[in-house]
Protein backbone atom coordinates (compact mmCIF):
# COMPACT_ATOMS: atom_id res chain seq x y z
CA UNK A 1 0.00 0.00 0.00
CA UNK A 2 1.20 3.26 -0.52
CA UNK A 3 -0.32 7.19 -0.02
CA UNK A 4 0.15 10.07 -2.15
CA UNK A 5 0.72 13.61 0.02
CA UNK A 6 0.45 16.70 -1.61
CA UNK A 7 2.62 19.88 0.00
CA UNK A 8 4.81 17.29 1.56
CA UNK A 9 8.03 19.45 0.99
CA UNK A 10 6.42 22.37 3.41
CA UNK A 11 6.33 22.78 7.53
CA UNK A 12 3.62 20.40 8.29
CA UNK A 13 3.51 18.26 5.07
CA UNK A 14 7.23 17.15 5.64
CA UNK A 15 6.87 16.43 9.38
CA UNK A 16 3.60 14.21 8.73
CA UNK A 17 5.95 12.56 6.04
CA UNK A 18 8.93 12.05 8.20
CA UNK A 19 6.55 10.98 11.30
CA UNK A 20 5.22 8.28 9.20
CA UNK A 21 7.86 6.73 8.07
CA UNK A 22 9.44 6.65 11.65
CA UNK A 23 6.11 5.31 12.67
CA UNK A 24 5.91 1.83 13.96
CA UNK A 25 2.54 1.19 12.34
CA UNK A 26 2.99 2.82 8.70
CA UNK A 27 6.62 2.63 8.66
CA UNK A 28 6.51 0.37 5.53
CA UNK A 29 4.00 2.09 3.56
CA UNK A 30 5.61 4.00 1.29
CA UNK A 31 4.50 7.34 0.68
CA UNK A 32 4.49 9.60 -2.59
CA UNK A 33 5.45 13.27 -2.36
CA UNK A 34 4.00 15.61 -4.67
CA UNK A 35 5.63 19.08 -4.29
CA UNK A 36 6.08 22.44 -6.61
CA UNK A 37 8.32 23.86 -3.89
CA UNK A 38 7.51 27.05 -4.27
CA UNK A 39 9.32 29.43 -1.68
CA UNK A 40 7.68 27.44 1.05
CA UNK A 41 8.65 23.62 -0.15
CA UNK A 42 12.19 22.80 1.05
CA UNK A 43 13.80 19.21 0.14
CA UNK A 44 16.47 20.06 2.79
CA UNK A 45 13.31 19.29 5.79
CA UNK A 46 13.49 15.82 3.87
CA UNK A 47 17.36 15.50 4.04
CA UNK A 48 16.82 12.39 6.30
CA UNK A 49 15.08 9.93 3.46
CA UNK A 50 17.64 10.72 1.27
CA UNK A 51 17.93 7.53 -1.23
CA UNK A 52 15.06 5.96 1.57
CA UNK A 53 13.15 3.90 -1.45
CA UNK A 54 10.11 4.28 1.02
CA UNK A 55 9.72 8.06 -0.05
CA UNK A 56 9.26 8.64 -3.67
CA UNK A 57 9.88 12.52 -4.39
CA UNK A 58 8.10 13.96 -7.55
CA UNK A 59 8.21 18.34 -8.03
CA UNK A 60 5.09 19.07 -9.71
CA UNK A 61 1.82 21.45 -9.44
CA UNK A 62 -1.08 19.88 -7.34
CA UNK A 63 -2.73 22.14 -10.77
CA UNK A 64 -1.88 19.48 -13.43
CA UNK A 65 -4.03 17.21 -13.91
CA UNK A 66 -2.42 14.68 -16.53
CA UNK A 67 0.14 14.55 -13.93
CA UNK A 68 -1.81 13.49 -11.04
CA UNK A 69 -3.97 11.11 -13.38
CA UNK A 70 -0.45 9.45 -14.10
CA UNK A 71 0.87 9.78 -10.12
CA UNK A 72 -2.62 7.61 -9.39
CA UNK A 73 -2.04 5.33 -11.80
CA UNK A 74 1.58 4.46 -11.33
CA UNK A 75 1.22 4.21 -7.52
CA UNK A 76 -2.25 2.96 -6.63
CA UNK A 77 -2.48 4.75 -3.68
CA UNK A 78 -4.77 3.77 -1.23
CA UNK A 79 -5.84 7.52 -0.10
CA UNK A 80 -4.43 11.15 -0.32
CA UNK A 81 -3.50 13.46 2.12
CA UNK A 82 -3.32 16.65 0.86
CA UNK A 83 -1.44 19.53 2.13
CA UNK A 84 -0.22 21.88 -0.81
CA UNK A 85 -1.52 25.27 -0.40
CA UNK A 86 -0.38 28.78 -0.15
CA UNK A 87 -0.09 29.46 3.71
CA UNK A 88 0.79 32.61 4.57
CA UNK A 89 -2.33 34.97 5.62
CA UNK A 90 0.07 38.39 5.03
CA UNK A 91 0.76 36.95 1.30
CA UNK A 92 -2.38 36.37 0.62
CA UNK A 93 -3.08 40.33 1.33
CA UNK A 94 -0.56 41.11 -0.65
CA UNK A 95 -1.15 39.05 -3.91
CA UNK A 96 -3.99 36.83 -3.32
CA UNK A 97 -4.19 35.59 -7.02
CA UNK A 98 -1.93 32.44 -6.06
CA UNK A 99 -3.84 31.79 -3.31
CA UNK A 100 -6.89 31.05 -5.61
CA UNK A 101 -5.02 28.82 -7.91
CA UNK A 102 -3.42 26.57 -5.89
CA UNK A 103 -5.59 26.60 -2.85
CA UNK A 104 -9.12 26.94 -4.71
CA UNK A 105 -8.15 25.34 -8.45
CA UNK A 106 -5.82 22.87 -7.06
CA UNK A 107 -7.77 21.27 -4.91
CA UNK A 108 -10.59 21.19 -7.25
CA UNK A 109 -8.03 18.96 -9.47
CA UNK A 110 -6.94 16.71 -7.29
CA UNK A 111 -10.79 16.03 -6.49
CA UNK A 112 -11.53 15.53 -9.86
CA UNK A 113 -8.20 13.40 -10.56
CA UNK A 114 -9.34 11.15 -7.26
CA UNK A 115 -12.67 10.70 -8.43
CA UNK A 116 -12.36 9.32 -11.56
CA UNK A 117 -9.59 7.05 -10.13
CA UNK A 118 -12.48 6.27 -7.03
CA UNK A 119 -14.52 5.49 -9.55
CA UNK A 120 -12.51 2.91 -11.16
CA UNK A 121 -11.33 0.88 -8.26
CA UNK A 122 -12.56 -2.43 -7.30
CA UNK A 123 -14.73 -2.67 -4.60
CA UNK A 124 -12.83 -3.22 -1.77
CA UNK A 125 -9.96 -0.42 -2.47
CA UNK A 126 -12.50 1.26 -3.64
CA UNK A 127 -14.53 1.50 -0.14
CA UNK A 128 -10.86 1.75 1.82
CA UNK A 129 -9.89 4.87 -0.48
CA UNK A 130 -9.84 8.26 1.87
CA UNK A 131 -9.19 11.79 0.09
CA UNK A 132 -8.17 13.84 3.33
CA UNK A 133 -7.96 17.16 3.22
CA UNK A 134 -5.52 19.30 5.91
CA UNK A 135 -7.69 22.84 6.40
CA UNK A 136 -7.45 25.64 8.71
CA UNK A 137 -9.44 26.75 12.15
CA UNK A 138 -9.59 30.43 10.10
CA UNK A 139 -12.10 29.15 8.04
CA UNK A 140 -14.26 29.74 10.81
CA UNK A 141 -13.77 33.42 11.14
CA UNK A 142 -12.71 35.62 14.33
CA UNK A 143 -13.89 34.90 17.48
CA UNK A 144 -14.77 37.40 20.66
CA UNK A 145 -13.22 37.25 24.17
CA UNK A 146 -16.14 35.20 25.45
CA UNK A 147 -16.93 33.26 22.82
CA UNK A 148 -16.96 29.64 23.12
CA UNK A 149 -13.77 27.88 20.85
CA UNK A 150 -14.61 26.74 17.12
CA UNK A 151 -16.77 23.40 16.84
CA UNK A 152 -17.27 21.20 13.70
CA UNK A 153 -21.32 23.36 13.49
CA UNK A 154 -19.52 26.74 13.77
CA UNK A 155 -20.77 28.68 10.11
CA UNK A 156 -17.96 29.39 7.99
CA UNK A 157 -16.84 33.28 8.32
CA UNK A 158 -13.63 33.75 6.50
CA UNK A 159 -11.89 37.09 6.64
CA UNK A 160 -8.51 36.80 4.99
CA UNK A 161 -8.30 35.85 1.16
CA UNK A 162 -5.95 33.10 2.66
CA UNK A 163 -9.14 31.60 4.73
CA UNK A 164 -12.25 32.65 2.30
CA UNK A 165 -9.58 30.17 -0.11
CA UNK A 166 -9.38 27.48 2.13
CA UNK A 167 -12.95 28.01 3.11
CA UNK A 168 -13.90 27.83 -0.68
CA UNK A 169 -11.73 24.31 -0.83
CA UNK A 170 -13.43 22.95 2.28
CA UNK A 171 -16.83 23.42 0.31
CA UNK A 172 -15.62 21.83 -2.72
CA UNK A 173 -14.45 18.69 -0.53
CA UNK A 174 -18.11 18.49 1.05
CA UNK A 175 -19.60 18.97 -2.26
CA UNK A 176 -17.58 15.89 -3.63
CA UNK A 177 -18.51 13.54 -0.82
CA UNK A 178 -22.98 14.83 -1.26
CA UNK A 179 -22.50 15.13 -4.83
CA UNK A 180 -20.51 12.06 -5.89
CA UNK A 181 -19.89 9.74 -2.52
CA UNK A 182 -16.03 10.50 -2.41
CA UNK A 183 -14.69 9.38 0.74
CA UNK A 184 -13.64 13.14 2.22
CA UNK A 185 -11.70 13.50 5.65
CA UNK A 186 -11.83 17.00 6.70
CA UNK A 187 -9.35 18.70 9.21
CA UNK A 188 -9.36 21.85 10.64
CA UNK A 189 -6.51 22.51 12.32
CA UNK A 190 -5.63 25.62 14.77
CA UNK A 191 -1.95 26.99 14.48
CA UNK A 192 0.89 24.74 14.59
CA UNK A 193 4.65 25.38 15.34
CA UNK A 194 7.92 22.89 15.67
CA UNK A 195 10.57 21.86 13.29
CA UNK A 196 10.84 22.88 9.94
CA UNK A 197 8.43 25.93 10.29
CA UNK A 198 9.11 28.69 7.51
CA UNK A 199 10.34 31.89 9.34
CA UNK A 200 7.74 33.97 8.07
CA UNK A 201 5.25 33.01 10.32
CA UNK A 202 5.57 34.36 14.09
CA UNK A 203 7.29 31.85 15.73
CA UNK A 204 10.38 30.80 13.47
CA UNK A 205 10.10 34.64 12.77
CA UNK A 206 10.73 35.85 16.39
CA UNK A 207 13.56 33.27 17.06
CA UNK A 208 15.43 34.11 14.23
CA UNK A 209 15.05 37.30 14.64
CA UNK A 210 16.28 37.26 18.20
CA UNK A 211 19.20 35.07 17.47
CA UNK A 212 20.41 38.07 14.64
CA UNK A 213 19.88 40.63 17.09
CA UNK A 214 16.67 42.04 15.21
CA UNK A 215 13.60 43.72 15.60
CA UNK A 216 10.69 41.21 16.62
CA UNK A 217 7.75 42.96 14.86
CA UNK A 218 4.43 42.54 16.85
CA UNK A 219 1.38 43.48 14.92
CA UNK A 220 -1.21 45.91 16.21
CA UNK A 221 -1.33 45.71 20.27
CA UNK A 222 -0.29 41.87 20.32
CA UNK A 223 -3.46 41.06 22.26
CA UNK A 224 -4.51 38.81 19.25
CA UNK A 225 -5.01 34.79 20.97
CA UNK A 226 -3.96 31.94 18.92
CA UNK A 227 -4.75 28.29 19.79
CA UNK A 228 -0.80 26.66 19.61
CA UNK A 229 -0.58 22.75 18.49
CA UNK A 230 2.70 21.16 18.26
CA UNK A 231 3.22 20.37 14.36
CA UNK A 232 4.11 16.47 15.51
CA UNK A 233 0.36 16.24 17.51
CA UNK A 234 -0.75 17.28 14.05
CA UNK A 235 0.54 14.74 12.14
CA UNK A 236 -0.79 12.42 15.30
CA UNK A 237 -4.23 13.58 14.48
CA UNK A 238 -4.48 12.96 11.13
CA UNK A 239 -2.94 9.81 11.22
CA UNK A 240 -5.95 9.09 13.55
CA UNK A 241 -8.73 10.61 11.06
CA UNK A 242 -7.26 8.71 8.59
CA UNK A 243 -7.22 5.37 10.04
CA UNK A 244 -10.42 6.07 11.88
CA UNK A 245 -12.73 8.89 10.76
CA UNK A 246 -16.06 8.61 9.78
CA UNK A 247 -16.44 9.48 5.97
CA UNK A 248 -17.49 12.32 5.03
CA UNK A 249 -17.03 14.10 8.55
CA UNK A 250 -15.31 17.33 9.95
CA UNK A 251 -12.92 17.24 13.16
CA UNK A 252 -11.24 20.00 14.35
CA UNK A 253 -7.50 19.84 15.29
CA UNK A 254 -5.94 22.32 18.70
CA UNK A 255 -3.85 22.01 21.29
CA UNK A 256 -6.26 23.67 24.25
CA UNK A 257 -3.77 26.26 24.17
CA UNK A 258 -5.16 29.89 23.89
CA UNK A 259 -2.27 32.73 24.28
CA UNK A 260 -1.65 36.29 22.66
CA UNK A 261 1.06 36.78 20.58
CA UNK A 262 2.97 39.13 23.08
CA UNK A 263 2.90 35.76 25.38
CA UNK A 264 4.28 33.64 23.06
CA UNK A 265 6.84 36.20 21.83
CA UNK A 266 7.82 36.36 25.55
CA UNK A 267 7.90 32.76 26.18
CA UNK A 268 9.99 32.49 23.19
CA UNK A 269 12.91 35.57 24.31
CA UNK A 270 12.42 33.93 27.76
CA UNK A 271 13.74 30.48 26.14
CA UNK A 272 16.25 31.88 24.43
CA UNK A 273 18.03 34.17 27.38
CA UNK A 274 17.70 30.92 29.56
CA UNK A 275 19.75 28.39 26.32
CA UNK A 276 21.61 31.19 24.42
CA UNK A 277 21.62 34.28 26.74
CA UNK A 278 22.65 37.57 24.56
CA UNK A 279 25.72 39.54 25.26
CA UNK A 280 23.29 42.92 25.34
CA UNK A 281 20.58 41.68 27.96
CA UNK A 282 17.91 39.87 27.37
CA UNK A 283 15.88 39.41 24.41
CA UNK A 284 12.58 40.92 24.84
CA UNK A 285 14.30 44.21 24.65
CA UNK A 286 13.71 43.42 20.35
CA UNK A 287 10.05 43.43 20.86
CA UNK A 288 8.79 46.01 18.30
CA UNK A 289 4.71 47.23 18.07
CA UNK A 290 4.34 47.48 14.39
CA UNK A 291 1.32 48.53 12.21
CA UNK A 292 -0.97 45.71 12.33
CA UNK A 293 -2.75 43.52 9.60
CA UNK A 294 -5.36 44.88 7.70
CA UNK A 295 -8.65 42.59 8.56
CA UNK A 296 -6.49 40.77 11.47
CA UNK A 297 -8.70 38.33 13.24
CA UNK A 298 -8.46 38.96 16.94
CA UNK A 299 -9.19 35.27 18.08
CA UNK A 300 -9.24 31.34 17.12
CA UNK A 301 -9.53 28.83 19.31
CA UNK A 302 -10.90 24.79 18.96
CA UNK A 303 -13.14 23.11 20.25
CA UNK A 304 -11.16 19.22 19.90
CA UNK A 305 -13.83 17.46 21.74
CA UNK A 306 -14.79 15.83 19.15
CA UNK A 307 -11.70 14.48 17.60
CA UNK A 308 -11.00 13.04 20.90
CA UNK A 309 -14.57 11.58 21.85
CA UNK A 310 -14.61 9.62 18.53
CA UNK A 311 -11.14 8.88 17.82
CA UNK A 312 -8.91 9.14 21.23
CA UNK A 313 -6.80 11.88 20.29
CA UNK A 314 -5.40 14.41 22.30
CA UNK A 315 -2.48 16.32 21.86
CA UNK A 316 1.19 14.67 23.52
CA UNK A 317 2.83 18.11 23.66
CA UNK A 318 2.01 21.27 26.41
CA UNK A 319 2.91 24.92 24.69
CA UNK A 320 5.34 24.68 27.57
CA UNK A 321 7.12 21.18 26.29
CA UNK A 322 6.74 21.96 22.47
CA UNK A 323 7.53 25.19 22.39
CA UNK A 324 11.19 24.27 24.27
CA UNK A 325 11.83 21.34 21.58
CA UNK A 326 11.09 24.14 18.75
CA UNK A 327 13.61 26.58 20.15
CA UNK A 328 15.81 24.01 20.60
CA UNK A 329 15.72 22.99 17.07
CA UNK A 330 16.10 25.89 15.87
CA UNK A 331 19.32 26.27 17.84
CA UNK A 332 20.58 23.18 16.78
CA UNK A 333 19.90 23.78 13.12
CA UNK A 334 21.38 26.94 12.26
CA UNK A 335 22.30 25.50 8.83
CA UNK A 336 18.43 25.20 8.07
CA UNK A 337 18.02 28.43 8.91
CA UNK A 338 21.00 29.98 7.15
CA UNK A 339 20.02 28.24 3.68
CA UNK A 340 16.11 29.40 4.10
CA UNK A 341 17.53 33.34 4.73
CA UNK A 342 19.68 32.92 1.56
CA UNK A 343 16.95 32.15 -0.20
CA UNK A 344 13.42 34.08 -1.60
CA UNK A 345 12.35 34.55 2.33
CA UNK A 346 15.09 37.19 2.28
CA UNK A 347 13.25 39.27 -0.56
CA UNK A 348 9.60 38.89 1.34
CA UNK A 349 11.16 40.08 4.44
CA UNK A 350 12.13 43.15 2.94
CA UNK A 351 9.19 43.55 1.36
CA UNK A 352 6.66 43.48 4.44
CA UNK A 353 9.22 44.99 6.84
CA UNK A 354 11.34 47.14 5.07
CA UNK A 355 14.84 46.80 4.93
P1 LIG B 1 3.62 25.57 3.87
O1 LIG B 1 3.37 26.88 3.19
O2 LIG B 1 4.76 25.43 4.80
O3 LIG B 1 3.77 24.40 2.79
C1 LIG B 1 2.97 24.31 1.66
C2 LIG B 1 3.62 23.33 0.69
O4 LIG B 1 2.78 23.23 -0.46
C3 LIG B 1 4.99 23.78 0.21
O5 LIG B 1 5.89 22.70 0.27
C4 LIG B 1 4.75 24.22 -1.22
O6 LIG B 1 5.86 24.02 -2.07
C5 LIG B 1 3.58 23.32 -1.62
N1 LIG B 1 2.78 23.89 -2.71
C6 LIG B 1 2.30 25.16 -2.80
N2 LIG B 1 1.63 25.32 -3.96
C7 LIG B 1 1.65 24.11 -4.59
C8 LIG B 1 1.13 23.63 -5.81
N3 LIG B 1 0.41 24.43 -6.62
N4 LIG B 1 1.33 22.34 -6.14
C9 LIG B 1 2.06 21.53 -5.32
N5 LIG B 1 2.60 21.93 -4.17
C10 LIG B 1 2.40 23.21 -3.80
O7 LIG B 1 2.23 25.23 4.60
P2 LIG B 1 1.97 24.45 5.95
O8 LIG B 1 2.04 25.41 7.07
O9 LIG B 1 2.82 23.24 5.98
O10 LIG B 1 0.44 24.06 5.75
C11 LIG B 1 0.08 22.82 5.14
C12 LIG B 1 -1.43 22.73 5.09
O11 LIG B 1 -1.96 22.81 6.41
C13 LIG B 1 -2.09 23.87 4.31
O12 LIG B 1 -3.17 23.33 3.56
C14 LIG B 1 -2.58 24.82 5.38
O13 LIG B 1 -3.73 25.53 4.94
C15 LIG B 1 -2.93 23.85 6.49
N6 LIG B 1 -2.85 24.38 7.85
C16 LIG B 1 -1.71 25.05 8.27
C17 LIG B 1 -1.63 25.50 9.59
C18 LIG B 1 -0.40 26.19 10.11
O14 LIG B 1 -0.39 26.64 11.27
N7 LIG B 1 0.70 26.29 9.34
C19 LIG B 1 -2.70 25.29 10.46
C20 LIG B 1 -3.84 24.59 10.00
C21 LIG B 1 -3.88 24.14 8.70
P1 LIG C 1 1.01 33.76 11.57
O1 LIG C 1 2.15 32.95 12.08
O2 LIG C 1 1.20 34.53 10.29
O3 LIG C 1 -0.27 32.81 11.50
P2 LIG C 1 -1.84 33.18 11.21
O4 LIG C 1 -1.93 34.55 10.68
O5 LIG C 1 -2.21 32.14 10.21
O6 LIG C 1 -2.51 33.02 12.54
O7 LIG C 1 0.62 34.80 12.69
C1 LIG C 1 0.24 34.39 13.98
C2 LIG C 1 -0.17 35.63 14.74
O8 LIG C 1 0.99 36.45 14.95
C3 LIG C 1 -1.15 36.49 14.00
O9 LIG C 1 -2.07 37.07 14.93
C4 LIG C 1 -0.30 37.59 13.38
C5 LIG C 1 0.82 37.74 14.38
N1 LIG C 1 2.13 38.15 13.83
C6 LIG C 1 2.83 39.23 14.41
O10 LIG C 1 2.38 39.86 15.37
N2 LIG C 1 4.04 39.56 13.87
C7 LIG C 1 4.59 38.89 12.80
O11 LIG C 1 5.69 39.26 12.32
C8 LIG C 1 3.85 37.79 12.23
C9 LIG C 1 4.41 37.03 11.05
C10 LIG C 1 2.64 37.45 12.79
Amino acid sequence: MTILVTGGAGFIGSNFVLDWLASPEYGDEPVVNLDALTYAGNLENLKSLQGDARHVFVKGDICDRALIDRLLAEHQPRALVHFAAESHVDRSISGPGAFMRTNVEGTFTLLEAARAYWGAMAEQAKAAFRFHHVSTDEVYGSLKADDPPFAETNPYEPNSPYSASKAASDHLVRAWHHTYGMPVLTTNCSNNYGPYHFPEKLIPLMIVNALAGKPLPVYGDGQQIRDWLYVKDHASAIRAVLAGGRVGEVYNVGGWNEMANIDIVKTVCALLDELRPSADGPYARLITYVKDRPGHDRRYAIDARKIERELGWRPAETFATGIRKTVQWYLDNPEWVSHVQSGSYRDWVSQQYGS
